[in-house]
């Protein structure tokens, strides 16, 4: 373990290949797949062998990367139509999490610039928004951290790590550096159901690094709520809309209404690049709906009473007057609204 309580990335370049952890195998496996096609990574996307928006963001950036492969040769300016369906195949993977398709503009801007070979611009671009979205991590864990004023219980949802991100985390990324300095003593942990990111990949990260956490069913956070046991349910968004909506894993809703309902505050935890100013509120943002089989078993294994059917989005929208803050490694918004999101952007 090392000073800042982060040895994991899940997304790798090594040797002229992009290497994503295959999340859905964790705990119990730690394997890394090995990709060479951008049709294979939009697939990868998909299938949540990455997820987490930051993370979604870097490897359809290295996913730009490998569909400029090769291309130059189909002429000097023909190349960019050539790549242009790999490049919607990725935009295309999941919808809500913004930074996929913040990435891939900013992948296209330097590609309008480029001459010669597109492969090692496009790596090197890839490379530093990685590199950036890591340091940005660092700088919203220390802002984050200064929020909290004593030493406190968390509760967080979904996974919003090392593993959803370049690296260190968003919302993780926070209860890192509270940890780090105090502030932070332990950290209860919903599952998150369907896909268990929790109790999976979560409460791995935070075994690893030594700190505390407490799992618990979704269902039992207003209750911990209730008992005073949690000062802060810190959280991530894959998208924020300009008057500070965030969507983010589905269950954030509920917990943002408990923990409003208990006296509990909340903080959201992102990137700028999750800020979207296109979208005006949460009622524009789209939620992508995920497949019934998802809800309707575990593991594998079907558990639900054969003929029900499933409701599965996979993200809800908090609204943002049940935010106390929205981190960002810009600033920090309080109370958010439009006019304060905007004269972040204003700031930075
Ligand atoms: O479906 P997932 O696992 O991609 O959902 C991830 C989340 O909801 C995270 O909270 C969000 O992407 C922020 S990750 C830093």
């Amino acid at each position: 373990m090392n000073s800042h309580h982060d040895d994991i990335r899940a997304v790798m370049w090594r040797n002229d290949k992009l290497y994503l952890l295959d999340q859905r195998l964790l705990p119990h496996q730690q394997k890394f797949l090995a990709f060479e096609k951008t049709a294979a990574v939009a697939d990868a996307i998909r299938d949540m062998v990455v997820r987490g928006a930051p993370a979604i963001g870097v490897t359809a950036a290295y996913g730009v990367v490998l569909a400029a492969r090769g291309v130059y040769a189909t002429g000097p300016s023909a190349w960019r139509q050539a790549i242009e369906t790999e490049l919607a195949l990725l935009a295309a993977a999941r919808p809500t999490a913004v930074n996929l398709c913040w990435a891939l503009e900013r992948m296209k801007r330097v590609m309008e610039d480029v001459q010669g070979d597109p492969e090692p611009i496009l790596l090197q671009e890839a490379k530093l928004l990685h590199e950036e979205d890591i340091q940005a991590n660092r700088r919203m864990g220390e802002l984050g951290a200064a929020l909290i004023e004593r030493p406190c219980s968390v509760l967080t949802h979904c996974n919003t790590g090392s593993l959803a991100t370049g690296g260190y985390g968003t919302a993780l990324g926070v209860i890192r550096s509270a940890f780090a300095v105090g502030r932070v003593e332990g950290v209860f942990a919903d599952e998150t159901r369907p896909w268990l990111q929790g109790a999976r990949l979560t409460a791995w990260e935070l075994v690893q690094d030594q700190i505390p956490v407490t799992l618990l069913a979704d269902g039992a956070a207003a209750w911990l709520m209730s008992r005073g046991k949690i000062d802060w349910v810190i959280v991530g968004a894959d998208r924020i809309a300009a008057n500070g909506d965030a969507a983010n894993k589905i269950g954030t809703y509920s917990a943002a209404v408990n923990a409003r309902y208990h006296g509990v505050k909340l903080m959201v935890v992102a990137p700028l690049s999750t800020i979207d100013r296109s979208t005006p509120d949460g009622k524009a943002i789209p939620i992508e709906q995920r497949p019934a089989i998802e809800v309707l078993s575990l593991a594998g294994q079907p558990v639900a009473a054969e003929g029900a059917a499933a409701w599965n989005p996979s993200f809800d929208v908090t609204p943002a007057e049940l935010i106390d803050a929205i981190v960002t490694e810009k600033g920090v918004v309080l109370k958010p609204d439009a006019a304060r999101v905007a004269a972040l952007f204003d700031a930075a």
